[in-house]
C-alpha cells in the first residue's frame, strides 16, 4: 500500500492531541517502548507516526492527519502496523464528543484494524512479529501503529485479505455478544434486526440466519431492502413506507418475535416490546433516537416474562473480549472461510479522505462497511 499521508496532508499536531496523547501514555501500562523494539523486529517502527486527530471534536471537518509518538505496549499486548482500519458509527460519536474513550484506552479513533504484528509484549506467545492479524482495539485504529491486547487479535480467515478483514472485528464482536450471548438466540427462533443494512445489521442478519433463525429487518429505502434480502433476511420492512409493528404482526399472525436487536431506541422501545413473544428479549445496542420514554408501561415485561438487556463492547474487560474472540474463531471463522457469511465493504477511503468516510456514514448512504486505507 502507498502512504498518501505525507504527500497530501499537512503534518499538524494540535495542542489538544499532544495533551491527550501524553495523558494516555502516562496512564497506560508501558513495558515495551515501540521505538527501541524496532531493532529486535523485522517491521520497522519509527519513533512517531501519523494518525487522525479530531482536536476538540465537532463535525467531519475537524478530522486531520497529525503526528504523535508510536504507542508503547504492555506485556500482553501487540503493536500492529495498521494497513486498514474499519470505520464505525461509534467513531462519529466520539469525534462529535459524545462517546469518550474508556479510561486507559487510546484517545485516537478506530475500533478495528488489520495489519502486520510489529512488536509483541514480553508475555505474548500467540503471535510473532510479522504475523498478519485483524483485531478489535480499545481505540487507536486510525493510525499507522495501534496497540491492542494479544487475545483480541485473530488470524485472517483463510482466503481473506487485510482490506476485507479490517471490516470484521467490531461488528462481529458486538453482534456475537449481544445476539448470541445476551440475546440467547436459538435455532428456530425469530429475530427483528433494526438498521439491517448497517455494519451491525448486515452482520446480525447473517449470523442469525446461520444459527437457524427467521430474520425480520427494517431499512430506510428499497435499495437497502434488496441488500438485506440478498444476505438472507426473510422479511424486510421499509420503515419509511410501512409501520413495522403492524407488518410484523400481520406476517407472524400476531405472534411476534423472540428477539429484537435495536439501535434506534426512543419511540421504538415500546413498539419493540409490543412485538416480543413470551420470554422474548429486547437487546439494546444504541439509542439513535434517545434513551428515555415517558409513561412507559412495564406491565408487559412481567406478564410476558420479557428480558430487556443491552451492552456496549468497548468498556468490556480484556477477558470478556478474549472470550468473544475465541467464540468467533471457533464458530464464525469457518462460516467466513466457507463463504456462508460474507464481508461487504461499501467503500474504501484513503487515510487523508477520512472526513469523507465519516460524511458517507452520516448521510446513511452506505450498506455494509466503510474501510480506511492506512498503510
Ligand atoms: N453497543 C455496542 O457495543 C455497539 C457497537 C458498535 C456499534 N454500536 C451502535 O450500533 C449502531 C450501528 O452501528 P454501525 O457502525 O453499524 O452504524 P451504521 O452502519 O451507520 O448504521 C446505522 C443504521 O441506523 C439506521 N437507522 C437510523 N435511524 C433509524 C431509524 N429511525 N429506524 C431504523 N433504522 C435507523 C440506519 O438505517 P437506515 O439508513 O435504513 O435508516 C443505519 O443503517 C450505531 O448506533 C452504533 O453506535 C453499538
Amino acid at each position: 500500500m502507498s502512504a498518501p499521508v505525507e504527500d497530501s496532508a499537512p503534518r499538524q499536531v494540535g495542542r489538544r492531541e499532544r495533551l491527550l496523547w501524553s495523558d494516555y501514555s502516562r496512564n497506560g501500562e508501558i513495558l515495551v517502548d515501540g521505538a527501541t523494539e524496532s531493532s529486535k523486529s523485522n517491521v520497522m517502527i519509527p519513533a512517531t507516526m501519523h494518525y487522525i486527530g479530531y482536536g476538540e471534536g465537532g463535525g467531519p471537518e475537524v478530522l486531520r492527519v497529525a503526528e504523535c509518538p508510536v504507542p508503547a505496549i504492555g506485556a500482553r499486548e501487540v503493536l500492529i502496523r495498521v494497513e486498514f482500519a474499519g470505520v464505525n458509527r461509534p467513531d462519529l460519536l466520539q469525534r462529535a464528543g459524545n462517546y469518550p474513550p474508556p479510561p486507559g484506552a487510546s484517545p485516537i479513533l478506530g475500533l478495528e484494524v488489520a495489519g502486520r504484528v510489529a512488536a509483541i509484549g514480553a508475555e505474548v506467545t500467540a503471535w510473532k512479529v510479522g504475523d498478519l492479524v485483524c483485531a478489535l482495539t480499545p481505540g487507536g485504529g486510525y493510525a499507522e501503529f495501534c496497540r491492542t491486547d494479544a487475545s483480541h487479535c485473530l488470524s485472517l480467515p483463510r482466503g481473506f485479505d487485510l482490506a476485507t478483514s479490517a471490516a470484521i472485528p467490531e461488528t462481529f464482536f458486538t453482534v456475537w455478544t449481544n445476539v448470541v450471548s445476551r440475546g440467547r438466540l436459538q435455532s428456530g427462533e425469530s429475530i427483528l434486526i433494526h438498521g439491517g443494512s448497517s455494519g451491525i445489521g448486515y452482520t446480525a442478519i447473517q449470523i442469525a440466519k446461520q444459527l437457524g433463525a427467521v430474520v425480520f429487518t427494517t431499512v430506510g429505502n428499497e435499495q437497502k431492502a434488496k441488500f438485506c434480502l440478498g444476505l438472507g433476511a426473510d422479511h424486510v420492512i421499509n420503515y419509511r413506507t410501512h409501520d413495522f409493528v403492524s407488518e410484523i404482526k400481520r406476517m407472524t399472525r400476531a405472534r411476534g418475535v423472540d428477539i429484537v436487536l435495536d439501535m434506534v431506541g426512543g419511540p421504538y422501545i415500546e413498539k419493540n416490546i409490543s412485538l416480543l413473544k413470551s420470554e422474548g428479549r429486547l437487546v439494546q445496542i444504541a439509542f439513535l433516537q434517545g434513551s428515555t420514554v415517558s409513561d412507559f408501561d412495564f406491565m408487559p415485561i412481567m406478564l410476558r416474562r420479557l428480558t430487556v438487556t443491552g451492552s456496549t463492547l468497548r468498556p468490556r474487560t480484556v477477558e470478556e473480549k478474549a472470550t468473544i474472540a475465541h467464540a468467533l474463531r471457533e464458530r464464525v471463522w469457518p462460516l467466513l472461510e466457507s463463504g456462508q457469511i460474507k464481508i461487504v465493504v461499501y467503500r474504501f477511503f484513503q487515510f487523508a479522505e477520512v472526513a469523507d468516510a465519516h460524511r458517507t456514514i452520516e448521510r446513511g448512504e452506505h450498506a455494509g462497511k466503510i474501510v480506511l486505507s492506512v498503510g
